[in-house]
């Protein structure tokens, strides 16, 4: 019985650390993992809580003027900040990848400029949750 409960408590356990996991993206074949996504977000995050829009550098509002599907939060305040493979974006090029979370540090999705009509414009990454 007391065997039988461990079980239990490790199924919910491992279910619970499946659930917390990050959505990984694939930007026009560009994979970002789980840990590439939240990096991305910590350091937005962490570099500027509250970006307005129009602002220099990264993190920045996202006007989403191209209305890219970003279903994975339940805002439509959007943030910006570059994607980067292994590593948080810290300056220099941000490339053509973006994840996208919402003022209230929220996963929304991930964008990339590859691929879209629009200058400067975005279209959706792949997300897999
Ligand atoms: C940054 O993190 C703080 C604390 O979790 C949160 O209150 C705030 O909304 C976050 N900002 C953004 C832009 O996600």
């Amino acid at each position: 019985m007391a065997s039988m409960l461990k079980l239990v408590t490790l199924l919910l356990l491992s279910c619970s650390v499946v659930l917390a996991s990050w959505p990984s993206c694939n930007c026009a074949s560009v994979q970002y993992s789980g840990a590439d996504v939240e990096a991305a977000m910590v350091q937005g995050n962490k570099t500027n809580p509250s970006p307005v829009f129009g602002g220099r550098g990264y993190p920045h509002r996202f006007g989403n003027r191209e209305g890219v599907k970003l279903p994975y939060c339940d805002s439509k305040e959007y943030v910006e900040y570059p994607l980067k493979q292994g590593k948080a974006y810290t300056g220099g090029p941000p490339g053509a990848d973006r994840v996208i979370y919402s003022t209230k540090n929220a996963f929304c999705g991930c964008i990339t400029h590859t691929g879209a009509t629009q200058r400067n414009g975005f279209v959706a990454c792949g997300v897999k949750q």
